[in-house]
């Protein structure tokens, strides 16, 4: 039996751009409309329990999603047959998620910027050590894909 999607973004901290690029498709799929389940976690269990950084939790604001509430956590093996699709923000993650994966698990692993036709192959860029202008550059990143990535979820891909 087909089921429902469901999304798991994944970042290094889950405290910048993975809890970013769940509230843009959590943006994207209240727009158009479809019932998707998303989360996101971060590869490293640096952050676990903590609120996203405070810059994202700023542009997220500024474009209408309240992040504060979310909490890092680090992926588990559950995650890879909880969720139908694990998207990494970029290659290194990629590369962690796919040695961790359980055999056998049932989640489709792919890179976020995969999902933007011309972009095959980008990574989303680390804004934690840069200023608060590389939050502007994740959001429009995030945004991009994960309307790619929902609108995909519609056409039944
Ligand atoms: P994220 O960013 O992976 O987008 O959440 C980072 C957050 C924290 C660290 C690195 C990246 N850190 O080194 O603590």
């Amino acid at each position: 039996m087909q089921r429902n999607p469901s999304v798991l973004f994944v970042c290094l901290g889950n405290i910048c751009r993975s809890p970013l690029a769940e509230a843009a498709f959590r943006n994207e799929i209240a727009a158009l409309e479809i019932e998707v389940e998303v989360d996101s976690a971060g590869t490293s269990n640096w952050h676990v329990g903590e609120s996203p950084d405070s810059r994202a939790i700023a542009i997220a604001a500024e474009k209408g999603v309240d992040i504060g509430a979310y909490r890092g956590r680090q992926i588990v093996a559950a995650d890879y047959d909880k969720f139908t699709h694990i998207v990494a923000l970029d290659d290194e993650n990629l590369a962690t998620l796919e040695v961790r994966q359980p055999r056998g698990s049932s989640a489709q692993l792919s890179l976020l910027l995969d999902h933007v036709p011309g972009r095959e192959g980008e990574g989303v860029a680390d804004p934690y050590f840069g200023g608060a202008d590389g939050f502007d550059q994740t959001w429009a990143d995030v945004s991009e894909a994960a309307r790619a990535l929902a609108k995909s979820f519609v056409s039944g891909r």
